[in-house]
């Protein structure tokens, strides 16, 4: 059995508006994917239906992860199966203090309750990573965070639930330096045999952080071209008009 994420043929709609047209492609374990395309292209909406958002309709195709259709489980059972979504715009949960909020999710992850001095010990490890203070753990999730911190969360999020699949939707904007380093840092640190991620991004410029092994451009809801990291810096010095010709032109 191949173990990979596998995009079908999806097709997705939203209110009667088709947003995904046909979107093929496959991340094998063990490999970091990027996936670029102008705005409107359908990136975020791709990364939303592979984690299981009930607000969109998959009209057609299918989502397969290690050779099973998860394309009708519900967001729970895919982060079961290993699958994480960090979102372009992470939301506050009043009331929810980040340790507790990393508990419950990895208790969600694993299927049972995780083993206290595990957790910790994996928190602890991931905070050094981050050079983040435990403070922060105390904290409630998102409430009152700069952007960088955010960030950091969700990589912290990433750290301890140590998933198979992660989708990663990076605004880049906003983000200085040093955020994306955090991401760079944190995907880097996970990255191996058990583990792969699909990276959402505009700029060539995180990408000199995460090295990707393969890029794929979406547009109008399709992925159009697939390259290798040479792809993102054709993308930086061109734009995307010259894509947008070929891909009318073939
Ligand atoms: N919940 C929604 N309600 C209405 N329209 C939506 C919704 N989700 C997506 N769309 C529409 O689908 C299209 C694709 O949006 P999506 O957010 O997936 O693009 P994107 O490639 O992530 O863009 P960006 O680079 O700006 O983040 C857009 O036209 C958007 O307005
Ligand atoms: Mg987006």
């Amino acid at each position: 059995m191949a173990n990979r994420l596998e995009i079908q043929d999806l097709w997705v709609s939203h209110e009667g508006k088709t947003i995904l047209k046909g979107v093929n492609l496959a991340l094998p374990l063990g490999e970091v994917h990027a996936l670029m395309g102008p705005n409107g292209a359908g990136k975020s909406t791709l990364g939303k239906v592979i984690a299981g958002d009930p607000n969109y309709r998959v009209e057609k195709g299918r989502i397969l992860l290690d050779g099973e259709d998860i394309t009708e489980l519900a967001p729970d059972e895919r982060a079961r199966k290993g699958l994480f979504l960090a979102f372009q715009y992470p939301v506050e949960v009043p009331g929810v203090q980040v340790a507790n909020f990393l508990r419950l999710a990895l208790r969600e992850r694993l299927g049972e309750e995780p083993r206290i001095a595990e957790f910790y010990a994996r928190l602890k490890e991931a905070i050094e990573l981050l050079d983040w203070d435990e403070s922060v753990l105390s904290r409630y999730l998102n409430e009152g965070f700069s952007g960088g911190e955010k960030k950091k969360n969700e990589i912290l999020q990433l750290l301890v639930l140590r998933p198979r699949y992660a989708i990663l939707d990076e605004t880049d904007s906003g983000l200085d330096i040093d955020a994306l380093k955090v991401v760079a840092r944190g995907v880097n640190s996970m990255r191996g045999p058990e583990f792969s991620a699909l990276v959402i991004t505009h700029y060539q410029r995180l990408l000199n952080y995460i090295v990707p092994d393969v890029v794929h451009v979406m547009m109008d809801g399709r992925v159009v071209k697939t390259g290798g990291p040479e792809l993102a810096l054709e993308l930086e010095r061109r734009g995307y008009d010259w894509l947008k010709e070929e891909v009318a032109g073939a």
